[in-house]
């Protein structure tokens, strides 16, 4: 009897064992690859969600494998595509410098039974891309254009400084500031691109400077865009005469909010594309039911919409602590430092109608 029990009770234990082992088998051969767009800042933090997920796996280090070119480089993306198709890597996660260009080696990933995802930069519809992780980019560049908005209450010229001309995010995110400048008074200036170049950003907005004496605004839409103009800007002696609108939120724009040369950035939650490429592909590769695994990372209509935050000197320290309740490294702080008391501070559009409304209200009632 005692030892039928005991056989019992092994059997029991192996059993329910049996899920534990095979998903550690799983990820013993299991290797993630994300490929990002330029060497940057922004795509450091994306590589430190990127790890930071590969830990919490258990995956070893070199079963989560991060891959950016020096800049915007299509030719690269597709050969690191290629180079990982052929070494048979369980899952790809991409940010397409180009989409349609990266679309035919996505597809041929995906025909090699390799899991595809994008992020940060949406993939062309239809893509054989299982779910896009990031910003939603045309909504996150009308936030950046009702900014400029409150900025710029009387109008003005306003450069724009990109680093693509192909890539979703960058489009879409001009698009997003064109609407909401729309029928204003603010006339935007033909974009420059720098193809994900500092140095050619830095020198554009300084022509952009010198050929518009009058310009009153700069949007930077890339991470090093907004940096390029404060510096140019800093540089021209104009800090505070142009209103600066940035993209994300490094050292430098952090610095450049607390020097008073950028207004406003909308900052991405690049750590958080990076973590949840990792957790997705593992999760997509270890379960039968795609759609339930989307739905459990909340995934909607294929996108998985990371969210930003808007910065400005205003509440750049309740950001700071918000990211370290969370966890989320960052090199820069706010200690030592305080907004002037006359800080721009943003209202998000619907509260602004609002409040519009409710001074109407409050002036007829005082009326009466
Ligand atoms: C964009 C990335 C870009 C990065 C650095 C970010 O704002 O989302 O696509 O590579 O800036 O240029």
């Amino acid at each position: 009897m005692k030892r039928y029990l005991v056989v019992l009770i092994t059997i029991a234990m192996l059993i329910s064992m049996v899920p534990v082992l095979g998903l550690a088998g799983a990820q013993d051969d299991m290797t993630i690859v994300v490929i990002g767009k330029s060497v940057h800042p922004y795509w450091s933090n994306v590589e430190l969600g990127v790890k930071a997920a590969g830990e919490a796996l258990g995956l070893p280090e070199d079963q989560v494998i991060f891959f950016v070119p020096p800049r915007e480089d299509v030719a690269a993306q597709i050969q690191a595509m290629e180079t990982y198709i052929a070494a048979g890597v369980t899952g790809i996660a991409i940010a397409p410098s180009d989409p349609a260009a990266l679309e035919p080696v996505m597809a041929r990933a995906a025909e090699a039974g390799i899991w595809v995802t994008t992020l940060d930069t949406p993939p062309v519809e239809d893509s054989v891309s299982t779910v896009y992780i990031g910003t939603d980019n045309f909504t996150a560049g009308t936030i950046a254009g009702e900014a400029m908005l409150q900025l710029l209450p009387d109008g003005g010229k306003v450069g724009i400084g990109r680093g693509s001309d192909t890539a979703l995010n960058a489009l879409q995110r001009t698009d997003g500031f064109l609407a909401a400048i729309e029928g204003s008074n603010i006339e935007a200036l033909e974009p420059v691109n720098d193809r994900e170049d500092f140095g050619t950003a830095l020198q554009l907005a300084n022509s952009v400077i010198s050929a518009n004496p009058d310009l009153a605004g700069a949007f930077g839409v890339y991470a090093y865009n907004g940096p390029a103009w404060a510096t140019a800007v800093t540089e021209a002696d104009m800090v505070g005469d142009i209103k600066v609108v940035a993209f994300d939120a490094t050292t430098d724009h952090i610095n450049f909010i607390m020097s008073g040369a950028i207004q406003a950035t909308v900052a991405q939650r690049e750590y958080d594309m990076g973590y949840q490429s990792v957790m997705v592909i593992a999760a997509l590769a270890q379960n039968e039911d795609t759609e339930a695994v989307l739905a459990e990372f909340g995934a909607v209509e294929g996108v998985i919409d990371t969210g930003v935050d808007v910065l400005t000197p205003a509440n750049v320290k309740d950001y700071e602590a918000g990211l370290d309740e969370k966890g989320v490294p960052h090199e820069w702080t706010t200690a030592d430092w305080e907004p002037a008391e006359d800080a721009f501070e943003f209202v998000m559009p619907e509260e602004e109608e609002a409040a519009e409304m409710e001074e109407a209200v409050a002036t007829e009632e005082a009326a009466e």
